[in-house]
């Protein structure tokens, strides 16, 4: 099926690809923006109407429009072609190994609970990477029509213009955002205690319910600082990038390097790091890979 493209979308593609100093790169993150803008419009147009919901888990759902969301991304990547592995939460999700060649990393609505409750505060996220090293990440909010992007080397872009990470240099002057995993029941004496320590040495702590709308956030300077553990590499695998080339920085709990399959991720704005994981360090899991027992 052709898609018509929107109106000024061209435009918003060249003000994000701008940045981008490899045309190969530049190529793949028009494709990842075209995704995202689609199914963000699947989204949208879902978001008033009554949703089907099945469950995953107890308290983890899916609905209708997260596998629609799904099919339009992985349509419009199938028409881009190339020879690129897919990791998709609802249709490809299993992953034994790290992977080795490159890869589409999507999440087609991240933030399903929220979209379920009509709390627009929800995205869809799509990573391209090479091995474990995420080359362009895209984080698009439809209800807000914020297209943050960002490519290796060329910096990150919000609708358009460069964003940064906030200039907060300790955590009583941070703003921090935080999530709980579904399987809480199991975690929740740990999640807390590090909540409490957190929000009581900061300006606040916000608990929105959408990771990767979380690590936009952070990389845009609205929020200094954020940690959960559990994520999954579609939850973290694009927002990850967007951090990082906004100038922030992102570790496990005890300060490891992070990549988007371990089980534990602190990313901050740089300056409050230290402090962040000071606080987190007893609850780290030694930089664990999800898929590991
Ligand atoms: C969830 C959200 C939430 C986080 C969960 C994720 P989903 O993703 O990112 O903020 O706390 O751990 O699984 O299920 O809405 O795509
Ligand atoms: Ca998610
Ligand atoms: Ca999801």
């Amino acid at each position: 099926m052709v898609r018509m493209r929107t109106e000024g979308e061209d435009e918003r593609i060249a003000g994000c690809v701008i940045g981008c100093k490899d045309s190969g790169l530049g190529k793949i993150l028009e494709v990842a923006i075209r995704a995202a803008l689609a199914a963000g419009e699947v989204l949208r147009d879902l978001y008033d109407k009554p949703h089907r919901i099945t469950h995953k888990g107890v308290i983890d759902l899916v609905t209708e429009a997260d596998v629609a969301s799904e099919q339009v991304v992985l349509e419009i990547l199938r028409e881009a072609g190339g020879n690129i592995g897919v990791l998709a939460e609802e249709s490809q999700s299993s992953y034994e190994t790290l992977p080795h060649g490159p890869v589409w990393i999507i999440d087609p609505l991240d933030g399903t609970t929220n979209f379920a409750h009509g709390f627009p505060f929800f995205a869809v996220s799509i990573a391209y990477a090479e091995g474990t090293t995420t080359k362009v990440g895209v984080v698009y909010a439809p209800m807000h029509d914020e297209l943050f992007c960002a490519c290796q080397g060329g910096g990150a872009w919000l609708n358009g213009r460069p964003m940064h990470v906030s200039g907060a240099a300790t955590l009583q002057e941070s703003l921090l955002a935080t999530g709980f995993p579904y399987a809480i029941e199991q975690e929740v004496e740990g999640v807390m205690e590090a909540l409490k320590r957190l929000v009581t040495r900061s300006q606040g702590v916000r608990r929105a319910g959408a990771a990767a709308l979380d690590l936009a956030y952070l990389a845009c300077g609205r929020t200094d600082g954020f940690w959960e553990i559990n994520l999954k590499p579609w939850d973290t695998a694009a927002g990850m990038l967007l951090v990082s080339e906004a100038g922030g920085r992102l570790t496990t709990y005890n300060g490891q390097g992070y990549i988007p399959y371990i089980e534990e991720v602190v990313a901050s704005n740089g300056k409050i790091h230290g402090e962040l994981i000071g606080q987190l360090t007893d609850f780290t899991r030694d930089g664990r890979l999800k898929n590991e027992k």
